[in-house]
């Protein structure tokens, strides 16, 4: 990535070659090269001034003269072709899902894996994995229906934007603007990870009340690429739009903005800057400490999705079981492992893996991590190498017929609090 540019919702420029943007206005009726302008809006035009995003591009051609006929086309086990299957409330959990063996580009390798309505105009949030084991060369993807948002934990990517590209590898997570084109290059492979597709209010960092004006993940890590531009090229380009998968064929490449301005952009975060926050005295602080990025909903409070991570941190406090306790959410939980061990699970939970913990669902400690965690002496501990994340919603996440049935769901998962025994309390 040129990382140049850094900080969260600022208003971004970047060109190419001098002469492409100009001072003063927008539009203006002779532009450097005869490039086009062209407006992209992620919110309504009349949103409020604080909530407004949108980014101007200077390019070779517009991105309605990409448009041809539009061709449907079925990518099995994603958006549309992956129907929703109501496990009912319990506990679910999967082991990373096996890489490709053919070959498979980000495209061909999306797998849906929740949503929380299975009509699309009611989705919030939906969820998926992707692998691949190679580029997607000529082939672009544009998202209609919402921003995604990618955590890898295999691997090494590029992500090539219109407004620039970046790469991504692990502990690092990267935002793509609801309905700009991409491409996903593989630098070392095979790489996997998971997308919150987020239908709802645009991401951003959470308000830090009482924690004071620093502090979670601070807006100067945020890094947004320069713009880079493709000469030549010809491209398929594939459109998600209503759920459903479309296609222009044969089309001049959509990399090819000489400059932009805006602020609806792409970037990314390391979780590494992310910084932790907890308890110097006594119990856990709830999950919601280590909100990274946060979509509100209408609800003062109760987000559309949080974006949480657990990261590498000290825990000192005392006389207090620290392990995440047990307890029942009115939120949804869909987390994930990405690196080392996660506190709450002593084992199944590998980088890789993933559990849902749906609405008031009972979730907690396994048996063992139980066990550690009113026995252990409480010294100061470093829990060190581990990245964890969720993808907290209002709403229930319905799982897809294809990852209930998948062969890597822990059809046992239940089996991790066998073994917990009920008292006999002498009263
Ligand atoms: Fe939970």
């Amino acid at each position: 990535m040129t990382e140049k540019m850094s900080g969260f919702g600022n208003h971004f420029s970047s060109e190419v070659m001098p002469g492409v943007l100009v001072s003063g206005q927008n539009n203006p009726q002779k532009i450097k090269d005869d490039l086009y302008a062209e407006q992209l809006s992620g919110t309504a035009f009349t949103a409020p001034r604080g909530e407004n995003r949108r980014t101007w591009m200077y390019r070779a051609l517009p991105s309605v003269a990409r448009v041809t006929e539009q061709e449907n086309v079925i990518f099995d086990n994603f958006a549309a072709a992956a129907e929703v299957q109501d496990a009912g409330p319990v506990p679910m959990r999967w082991s990373p899902r096996p890489m490709p063996e053919a070959d498979c580009d980000f495209l061909d390798g999306l797998m849906t894996l929740g949503k929380d309505s299975e009509s699309i105009e009611a989705v919030n949030i939906s969820v998926h994995s992707y692998a691949l084991n190679k580029g997607m060369e000529n082939r672009a993807f544009k998202n209609h229906d919402g921003e995604l948002l990618v955590v890898p934990y295999a691997g090494k990517i590029e992500i090539i934007t219109e407004l620039g590209k970046f790469t991504l590898a692990p502990t690092e997570i990267a935002l793509i603007p609801r309905g700009m084109t991409f491409k996903v290059d593989l630098l070392e492979g095979p790489s996997a990870g998971y997308i919150c597709e987020n239908h709802g209010k645009a991401f951003r960092l959470p308000d830090l009340g009482p924690i004071g004006a620093n502090g979670l993940a601070n807006p100067k890590d945020f890094l947004v690429p320069d713009a880079k531009i493709e000469k030549d090229g010809v491209y398929d380009i594939y459109s998600k739009y209503r759920d459903r998968m479309w296609v222009s064929r044969g089309v001049p490449t959509p990399f090819d903005v000489y400059g932009w301005h805006g602020n609806l952009v792409p970037y990314k975060f390391e979780l590494e800057n992310f910084v932790t926050f907890g308890s110097i005295s006594v119990d856990s602080p709830d999950p919601s400490i280590n909100t990274v990025l946060t979509s509100p909903s209408h609800e003062v409070g109760t987000a559309n999705i949080d974006f949480v991570a657990f990261c590498p941190r000290w825990q000192v406090m005392e006389n207090t079981f620290r392990p995440p306790y047990f307890h029942r959410n009115v939120m949804s939980e869909f987390m994930g492992s990405v690196q080392g061990v996660y506190e709450g699970k002593a084992t199944g939970f590998a980088p890789g893996g993933v559990s849902l913990h749906n609405r008031m669902v009972p979730h907690g400690p396994d048996l063992d991590t139980y066990q550690n965690g009113i026995t252990n002496e409480l010294a100061p501990h470093k829990l060190d190498n581990t990245y964890a994340f969720m993808f907290e919603s209002r709403l229930p996440i319905l799982p897809t017929k294809c990852a209930v049935e998948s062969g890597w769901r822990q059809r046992d998962y239940l089996q991790c609090w066998d073994g917990f025994r009920k008292r006999a309390v002498n009263q």
